[in-house]
């Protein structure tokens, strides 16, 4: 009788002992293959919960925690500014492998970059766009590929927040649906109305009885604030992606958004039917309305566009929920187990700094586009925060 194979230790140390850091800590407590040695976070009461809970070593500096501890694997769960500098620094001190909270970083120089020294470096990198490997979207892009809903033409999203934020999620799961195209160009516009509340006062007011989601909620007042996670945030963006297949993303966040919807909610709209993710947390939250359940007719061909089919004419069904595969097992652990083979035996990930690279170089260019008033056709030309570059123009 052969003992299982012992699956290879990758030590490993944290940053950023806030919220994030603290999931991540407790999954990398108990998942096999890591063995969390350290964790440092600038802010005492901080580290200290998190090194307690789990009794590991602290540091208060990044640097020291490298030097001394030589990790495998550096988890950076710290705010968005220091994603690019401290992914940068882990991979110049030698660790095998970067497990980087989203936004990869607040501006493209920094993105390119770190991309670029871990690639020279062989060092493996990830973005923890976690819903690209949740099963209601491995589901949603086995539809879409299996040709369920015909010819894709358009995409329409939307979520809470601000762009950098949470539209990252919202455009990477939608490139991740569409097989990750590349982007031909973007438009963009955003707005900043840190004294006016826009959702409370006029989206309710148009949607009188909605109960308001806590989540979308919460989102909306940090961004409130004009500014979150080490850098200047818009209180409302809009963007449109137009991709090299032809297909079209147009996405609203922040007081843009339907406030009627829920958090992450997109429609892929094709020639033959579409599918609604009705948000994170909504069980069912995957619909299909195709030809089957009989939402939409394919009129591209004779050119008048999109047209429903009347329920007299055996069309206009209700959306029909998607059954989701129990086997796909997603979420920030599912990703950790991935990444180990990653670096162990080399399997590519899912979330790789590549793969999130051109999500944000285009969401960068959303930017860059409402601080210019035109279309960005990529590649994208500025290196720097386009909403920076505005806000020290006195706009925005
Ligand atoms: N993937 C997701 O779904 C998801 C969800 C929530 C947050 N996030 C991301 O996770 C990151 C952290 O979010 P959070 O809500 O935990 O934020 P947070 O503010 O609660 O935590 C950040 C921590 O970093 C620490 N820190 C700041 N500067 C430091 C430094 N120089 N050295 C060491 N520690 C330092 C802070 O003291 C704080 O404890 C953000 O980038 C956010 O975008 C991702």
């Amino acid at each position: 009788m052969s003992a299982a194979a012992a699956v290879a230790t990758l030590k490993t140390v944290l940053v950023g002992c806030g919220g994030m850091g603290k999931h991540q800590a407790q999954l990398l407590s108990s998942l096999e293959g890591y063995k969390l040695a350290a964790v440092c976070d600038a802010y005492e009461p901080n580290l200290k919960a998190v090194s307690e809970a789990h009794g590991v070593k602290a540091y208060k500096d990044f640097a020291e925690m490298l030097a001394t501890e030589r990790p495998d694997v550096a988890a950076i769960c710290t705010q968005n500014t220091l994603h690019a500098p401290m992914t940068i620094q882990a991979a110049q001190a030698g660790v095998r492998g970067v497990y980087c909270e989203k936004p990869m970083a607040t501006n493209m120089a920094d993105a390119r970059e770190m991309v670029r020294i871990c690639r020279e470096r062989g060092v493996k990198l990830v973005v923890n766009h976690q819903r690209r490997i949740g099963a209601d979207l491995l589901e949603a892009r086995r539809i879409i590929e299996a040709g369920g809903l015909g010819e894709i033409k358009l995409v329409r999203g939307q979520c809470a927040g601000d762009m950098l934020s949470d539209g990252t999620h919202l455009i990477d799961s939608v490139l991740f649906l569409l097989g990750d195209p590349e982007v031909a160009w973007v438009s963009g516009m955003l707005h900043r109305e840190l004294d006016v509340d826009l959702l409370a006062k006029e989206q309710r007011r148009v949607f009188k009885d909605l109960p308001v989601d806590p989540e979308q909620a919460r989102k909306q007042k940090e961004v409130q604030a004009g500014q979150r996670y080490g850098h200047a945030v818009e209180t409302g963006g809009f963007g449109i992606l137009q991709l090299k297949n032809g297909v079209r993303f147009e996405f609203a966040c922040g007081d843009l958004r339907d406030a009627a919807r829920a958090y992450q909610d997109y429609e892929v709209i094709g020639t033959r039917g579409r599918l609604w993710r009705t948000g994170d947390r909504a069980k069912p939250n995957l619909f299909i309305g195709d030809a089957r359940g009989g939402t939409w007719d394919a009129g591209m061909e004779s050119g008048i566009g999109f047209k429903p089919v009347p329920v007299k004419d055996g069309g206009a069904g209700p959306w029909r929920p998607v059954d989701i595969s129990p086997e796909d097992k997603g979420g920030i652990d599912g990703s950790y187990r991935k990444f180990h083979k990653t670096i162990l035996e080399d399997v590519p990930h899912p979330m790789s700094g590549e793969v999130a690279l051109r999500g944000f170089e285009a969401l960068m260019a959303v930017y860059e586009s409402a601080r210019l008033g035109r279309p960005i056709i990529l590649p994208l030309k500025q290196d720097r925060f386009p909403l920076d570059v505005m806000l020290e123009a006195g706009r925005a």
